[in-house]
């Protein structure tokens, strides 16, 4: 039973204990059940207080029965709160520390609810892709005014519970003793009847058609793609024009069909997928730790400065280490910069910005960063330089200190093989910025130590970013499958597309940005790097010249003034280029291609499908451990649209054999080789498998 019962001077106690938060799981649940009727039963109890155990009153829906049928097992949420509001003895919810979904549906079904300050309450479903489905909707805007209970409804976003203290969500704020003030309270009030519910209290909203005009226009154009707070809207209004029973039933109805979309599922596999990327089959979660309470970063350039303010940002003090003073100088005046036009917006307090800032220190020798507990490489993507700084790594580093690199495609393991100390090393792979973007793809090489992986993903929550594990190849999960998308994208121009009509179909289809407007951004140059490495150790890997053309131009994009498309001076809008265009369609003629017109479908379906077969053989080889992973990857790191799920599972939405089939149809096109459908994404679709 999750949930314990007593009995003090005459007031029942029921108090939710399921750690961490109190997740109203059925054992939970029906704890509650149970010690409600027991109060109803025994006539020497005069009122009930429900409260929670620990670090929150409850956090709402027990993740751990998620997609079980245990979720909608009697008692449900609905049958506790309905029993709840029926007692005839006064029930008085005691909110403390945390109060979400579920568990604020509980605390509304009460009759009386008392609160300490400092607790988050929220209604958070909207973040899953639903809607609260316990009466949140038409309870909240009955306490708490419209307004409020549809902002609080729409974001899913917590709201301080002192700030809702003269609002009818409490009936008295305690400070100091919850629990003996939650009980002096319900002895104030045990012999009042009748019952105050919230069902009965009325609202009043003049002009609502206006309100709920304005509101959807509003929340439609910020929820493009998600159909959630649009139907959270409804049943806001459906609270304010229905009798309490019917927008009870257009809650249900809305939250029955919302568990059903498409766009949900993507959000609740994104939110347990992050969940599972932390599980490493061998590493259980009670691998020792080693202890990070100081770090350095090698290179301050574009990544390192990044790198070094996701120490700083966790208060973890940081040395950055780089070859020269101009270029330390350099980097960590960005750094600042970046501190300045945070605390400029407000988004930074000045102790805040203080405190980072003096964080950060820089230095040109190793005899300052010795000592530190990690040490993070981040220089030029050349191996012959990550040489000599790991040699010099393992000559001065402290015995156990972690040596990451933060390379994007070389070999760990080589890298690793510089150091006698191979089980130390390990790759840490941000994403730019490195203090904005929140993935990190953590590299496990052949040697990598248990303790060390273990603490590098503890490490990556701790600076609040999603560790995804890869094993060491060429480019990792991310980077390889991103390869054979620009690939394609490459493929396409020589065929008969524009730069602007494949990035128009893949930002259609949700992408923040399509390739070659990414490819403007990131730099054109780093891709034309990696090429030339590639002619010469894989000549059997084709690519468009395309890319290669406009780097001979100096086009590297918008650092350069312009890339696949012209920019101004002080705009990062891109203009479509005539001399890029001509380019483009000169080439063709020149390798004998006649260009076609290409339907959106199929740019989305080549760029897409080239991410999900090379996923497929990293999948086989082990070098991603799930599928989800690789969603995780693509929705944290590549700006795949969150809406989609992931290509994998975007994949398995389409549904695996239409994807074979339509691979099988541009197999017959130019370089069809490519579109060989990997064994695993063959053998799953013949299955009726799905990849996640
Ligand atoms: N830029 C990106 O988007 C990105 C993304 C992920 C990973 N990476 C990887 O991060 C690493 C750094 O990339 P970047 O874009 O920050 O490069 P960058 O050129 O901006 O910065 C590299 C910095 O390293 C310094 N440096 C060079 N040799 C050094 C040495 N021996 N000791 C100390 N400092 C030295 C340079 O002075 C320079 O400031 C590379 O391995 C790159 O592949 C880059």
């Amino acid at each position: 039973m999750s949930a314990s019962y007593e009995v003090k001077e005459g007031i029942a106690v029921i108090i939710m204990d399921n750690p961490p938060v109190n997740g109203l799981g059925h054992a939970t649940r029906s704890g509650i059940y149970d010690g409600l009727k027991k109060a109803l039963a025994d006539s020497a109890v005069k009122a009930v207080v429900i409260t929670g155990a620990g670090k929150a009153f409850s956090g709402g829906a027990d993740i751990k029965e998620f997609n079980t049928p245990k979720t909608f097992a009697e008692p449900n949420l609905l049958s506790v709160i309905t029993a709840i509001e029926a007692a005839d003895k006064p029930v008085v919810a005691a909110v403390h520390s945390l109060a979400m979904g579920g568990g604020l549906e509980l605390a509304l079904g009460c009759h009386y609810r008392v609160a300490a300050p400092g607790a988050q309450i929220a209604l958070p479903e909207v973040k899953l892709g639903l809607l609260p489905g316990a009466g949140g909707t038409q309870r909240l805007p009955r306490v708490v005014g419209v307004e409020t209970a549809l902002t609080m409804i729409v974001t899913g976003n917590p709201t301080p519970s002192e700030k809702l203290a003269g609002t009818r969500l409490f009936d008295r704020m305690i400070e100091g003793d919850l629990m003996a003030g939650a009980l002096a309270f319900a002895g104030e009030i045990a012999e009042r009847r009748p019952l105050p519910k919230v069902r009965y209290s009325r609202i009043d909203l003049p002009n609502h058609e206006a309100f709920f005009k304005v509101a959807r226009d509003t929340v439609g154009a910020a929820s493009k793609h998600f159909p959630a707070p649009l139907k959270c809207v409804d049943c806001v209004e459906a609270a304010v024009t229905m009798t309490f029973d019917e927008g009870m039933k257009v809650e249900l109805d809305n939250f029955l069909a919302l568990v059903q979309t498409t766009e949900s599922k993507a959000l609740r596999h994104f939110f347990f997928g992050e969940r599972a990327a932390a599980k490493i089959p061998d590493v259980p979660e009670e691998t020792p730790k080693r202890p990070i309470k100081s770090a350095a970063v090698i290179g301050a350039g574009t990544m390192g400065g990044g790198i070094a303010m996701n120490f700083a940002n966790a208060g973890i003090p940081v040395v950055v280490l780089e070859v020269n003073q101009e270029a330390l100088d350099k980097g960590l005046a960005t750094v600042r910069k970046n501190y300045e036009s945070s605390l400029k917006k407000g988004r930074l307090t000045q102790e805040k910005f203080d405190q980072r800032t003096g964080l950060i220190k820089g230095t040109l020798s190793y005899d300052d960063i010795k000592n530190t507990d990690i040490v993070i490489e981040a220089v030029f993507e050349e191996m012959g330089i990550k040489e000599k700084v790991f040699r010099k790594l393992d000559e001065v580093m402290k015995p156990g200190a972690i040596l990451a690199s933060n390379t994007s495609t070389l070999d760990v393991n080589k890298i690793a093989g510089f150091t006698k100390r191979p089980q130390d090393v390990i790759g840490t792979h941000f994403f730019s910025p490195a203090n904005i973007m929140r993935l990190l793809e953590i590299v496990r090489g052949a040697k990598t130590g248990k303790d060390v992986l273990a603490t590098t993903l503890s490490l990556a929550k701790k600076i609040k970013k999603i560790g995804v594990v890869s094993g060491v190849c060429d480019g990792f999960i991310g980077n390889r499958m991103i390869e054979q998308y620009g690939r394609q994208a490459g493929f396409l121009l020589d065929e008969g597309c524009l730069p602007v009509q494949v990035d128009s179909a893949m930002e259609d289809f949700g992408f923040a940005m399509g390739p070659f407007r990414m490819g403007d951004l990131a730099g054109n140059d780093v891709g034309w790097y990696v090429r030339k490495r590639r002619y010469a150790e894989r000549p059997d890997v084709v690519y468009s010249k395309t890319a290669d053309l406009l780097c001979e131009q100096g086009r590297f994009g918008q650092k350069t003034g312009a890339g696949w498309y012209d920019y101004k001076s002080g705009d990062r809008k891109p203009y479509p280029s005539q001399l890029v265009n001509d380019m483009i369609i000169n080439h063709s003629r020149e390798i004998g291609v006649e260009r076609r017109e290409i339907s959106d479908q199929e740019i989305v379906e080549r760029l897409v499908y080239a991410l999900v077969n090379e996923a497929a053989y990293l999948l086989a080889e082990g070098i991603a451990q799930r599928a989800s992973d690789v969603d995780i990857i693509y929705l944290a790191g590549y700006g795949f649209p969150m809406h989609r799920g992931g290509p994998m599972f975007y994949a398995d939405t389409v549904g695996l054999p239409h994807v074979v089939a339509a691979m099988e149809k541009y197999a017959g096109s130019r370089h069809g080789k490519f579109w060989k459908p990997a064994p695993l994404l063959v053998k799953l679709a013949a299955e009726g498998k799905t990849f996640n």
